[in-house]
């Protein structure tokens, strides 16, 4: 059967590294970028429309999937396209995006349903392949389409968008790798570890409070949670220059907070931001090197 999936993309407001040991992280949906799959049949062959990069990870993940779904001769039957403005490597949950759309594309077109569990489980098993040990944080937030506060693998929170938060992404157009950004904070914690105690007792009570603000739309609260998880992701040392310029430019041009978002050592950052300093924080993003300001969530000014 011919089937075809989209999922959007994700951003992490607060709690990304802290969530591998255990703290609170609060992600949200960025649905103005996409992955799409779709299952053809009558053809063969996986096709990815898209950048080389999309492309490593889609095979490396395919064969799994059809694993995961027990339809590997099936597959002998179909094409597989991959379409996606999603960045790879920049924290905006490509690789997650991707696993959601192609295991419920292959699931329809194999005549499956699947539980949220069995999606959940299906996905987890790609992102093991791309990621080494993912939290699930990335496709617990695309599979739902809503932000939300995860405290474990299938332990979460479904939040509502509270009114007046826009938020934008800078993309810095440094791809990081969230292997490489993990296995550094491990290093740090095994070489630092009263200190990584201690900030990340800091940083639980941070994000439980920034969650709050979330939920009851305390923006400023809110900007200020950002701020000190930035803090904390430097001394954990998976910012970048390029990423601590973005987060500067953008509260010098009004932003009521800023952070690295995502694993780090490249990749994005993102703001909240007034409405009435929209403009002005992209024309400063743009200004200091972003490659793309892509909105999250745009309140209209
Ligand atoms: O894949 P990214 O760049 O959005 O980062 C994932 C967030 C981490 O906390 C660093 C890792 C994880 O699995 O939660």
């Amino acid at each position: 059967m011919r089937s075809s999936h989209r999922a959007c993309g994700k951003t992490i407001l607060l709690g990304e590294h802290w969530v591998v040991y255990g703290t609170t992280a609060l992600a949200v949906p960025i649905e103005s970028i996409e992955t799409v799959v779709d299952v053809v049949p009558g053809e063969t062959g996986l096709h990815i429309d898209v950048s080389e990069v999309h492309r490593t990870t889609a095979e490396r993940v395919y064969s799994t999937a059809l694993e995961g779904l027990k339809i590997p001769n099936m597959a002998a039957d179909w094409a597989v396209r991959v379409q996606s403005t999603i960045p790879v490597g920049e924290g905006m949950g490509s690789s997650a995006a991707l696993g959601c759309a192609l295991i419920q594309a292959l699931a329809k077109a194999s005549n499956q349903s699947l539980s949220f569990e069995k999606l959940w489980e299906r996905v987890l098993e790609l992102e093991t392949v791309v990621h080494g040990a993912p939290s699930g944080l990335d496709h617990t937030v695309i599979a739902h389409g809503s932000p939300i506060a995860f405290y474990g693998p299938q332990k979460y929170d479904v939040l509502h968008w509270p009114t007046d938060c826009s938020l934008l992404l800078a993309s810095s157009g440094q791809p990081g790798s969230t292997r490489e950004a993990v296995e550094n904070v491990a290093k740090w914690r095994e070489e630092n570890s009263d200190h990584f105690e201690q900030l990340q007792r800091t940083m639980a009570d941070v994000i439980e409070s920034g969650v709050a603000s979330f939920q009851r739309g305390e923006l400023p609260a809110l900007g200020q949670a950002m701020n000190e998880s930035h803090a904390a992701l430097q001394t954990l040392g998976v910012s970048l220059p390029i990423l601590d310029r973005l987060v500067q430019c953008a509260l010098d041009a009004g932003a009521l907070g800023a952070k690295l978002t995502g694993a780090g050592l490249g990749g994005a950052v993102l703001a909240l931001v007034p409405k009435h300093c929209i403009t002005q924080v992209t024309e400063a993003f743009q200004q200091a090197g972003a490659e793309r300001v892509i909105p999250v969530r745009q309140e209209q000014e």
